[in-house]
């Protein structure tokens, strides 16, 4: 948190890249070598390390990663996998992408993240041959997604309680949730997000993630025999890449394996990737001291609810999410973010949940009252800027907006001006 006494737009993100990024990315330039080569070799080794994974796999996206992820794991047309409803369009598109069903699961209305409850009453409707809304009859259910929402990681001994008695398997979508930690209890070590807490893990590097490599993403496992697989397919089904047959003894010869994909990551990419990697820890250590400044500035705006925190958990603060309390407030939502944009604070929406987009709603038919909380909850979600560059100035300026307007937009406000004016 730098000081300074510029006062200009808040942008809702903006990247934190240093000399060293730029000074890797023209060190691979000149090197000669741009796509997959020993900056993604190395940028794959000390990923895994920092999850404790023994296996990493870096990709051009998250999308890539969990399509990867889904495949490998046999995922077969007409098979559903459990999906909450509030999530980005990739953690569904790549089941949609091998033809399978998407079935949406609600909300916890505290965190926002999959409701294992509701997930749990899903199951139970599906596996006694009731229909559901949205679903074909029938459906078999053979894998779940869970997304750690801005960064907040699920219970994830209760995921995988849940995945083994119904015997799924579970990709993670850790989009948000490097670097992030979570433990049962006070008493028990932390778990990194990605050490074994799925049976593949999938991070994204797009440009506004936690750490970015511009676009770019990861899958890591514990697993052998999967990351082979995860790395074979992402580069055609070649039997070796372009560095295995350029560098060193290598020899121009390859086989197909399999069909495969274009979804390697370039040496670029992981030049900026390798030095995010270095400062993560130190960049969501200065996310969390922003975090914990909305959380005790805004604490007493009664028109708001601020985002849950948890001793059991290392939060990435990927996202800082408030609530309104419509009721209490003169505006809607849409608005409210008009009037932070007209104080100069961009601000965004995580997210308008799945069933409300046009091709799921057409596609499958899903109502607003399936899903009551992803539908009531979204009307009142803004999220507030939140990165490792913000600087003093900027931090104040998003406190005061977010005030100013929950003031001029205040109900109790309102009524005793409607008093003093009778
Ligand atoms: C929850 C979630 N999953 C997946 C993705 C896709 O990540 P990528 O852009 O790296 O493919 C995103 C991107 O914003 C996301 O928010």
């Amino acid at each position: 948190m730098k000081t300074d006494n510029t006062h200009s737009a808040v942008p809702f993100y903006r990247p934190d890249v240093r000399d060293p990024e730029l000074e890797e990315v023209i060190a691979a330039l000149r090197s000669g070598w741009l796509t997959t080569g020993p900056r993604v070799q190395r940028f794959e080794r000390e990923f895994g390390t920092a999850v404790a994974a023994p296996h990493a796999v870096a990709l051009n996206s998250c999308t890539a990663a969990l399509h990867l992820a889904v495949h490998t794991l046999g995922l077969r047309g007409g098979e559903g996998v459990l999906v909450p409803a509030m999530t980005f369009a990739a953690t569904a598109e790549v089941v949609r992408y091998e033809g399978g069903v998407p079935i949406l699961i609600d909300s916890e209305p505290g965190t926002l993240n999959m409701d294992l409850d509701r997930a749990e009453w899903t199951m139970t409707h599906l596996r006694s041959g009731s229909a559901l809304a949205g679903l074909p009859p029938d459906v078999p259910v053979v894998g779940m997604i869970p997304v750690h929402v801005g960064g907040m990681m699920m219970d994830v001994d209760g995921i995988n309680a849940f995945a083994s008695r119904h015997q799924l398997w579970v990709v993670e979508d850790a989009a948000h949730a490097f670097p992030a930690a979570w433990r049962k209890s006070p008493d028990a070590s932390w778990q990194h997000c990605g050490q074994q807490t799925a049976t593949i893990s999938c991070f994204s590097f797009y440009a506004n993630k936690t750490i970015t490599t511009g676009e770019g993403g990861m899958a890591v496992t514990s697993d052998a025999g999967l990351a082979a697989r995860l790395r074979l397919l992402s580069l055609h089904g070649l039997s070796q890449d372009a560095w295995g047959r350029y560098s060193g003894n290598g020899s121009w010869d390859y086989r197909i394996l399999a069909p495969g994909y274009k979804y390697n990551m370039t040496d670029i990419a992981a030049a900026i990737g390798i030095h995010q990697l270095a400062r993560a820890e130190e960049m969501r250590r200065t996310r969390e001291a922003i975090a914990q400044e909305y959380l005790r500035r805004l604490a007493d705006v009664e028109e708001l609810e601020l985002p849950p925190t948890d001793v059991n958990r290392i939060h990435a603060w990927h996202l800082f999410p408030i609530r309104l309390r419509l009721e209490r407030l003169t505006v809607d939502r849409n608005d409210f973010i008009k009037e932070l944009g007209r104080a100069g604070v961009s601000c965004s929406v995580h997210w308008r949940p799945l069933h409300l987009h046009p091709y799921y709603e057409q596609a499958f038919g899903w109502r607003a009252a399936d899903l009551p909380v992803a539908s009531a909850e979204w009307t009142r979600l803004v999220s507030l800027p939140l990165f490792s560059g913000m600087e003093n100035h900027e931090i104040d300026a998003v406190v005061k907006a977010v005030c100013d307007v929950c003031r001029r937009a205040s109900r109790r406000r309102a009524v005793t001006l409607s008093a003093e004016t009778a």
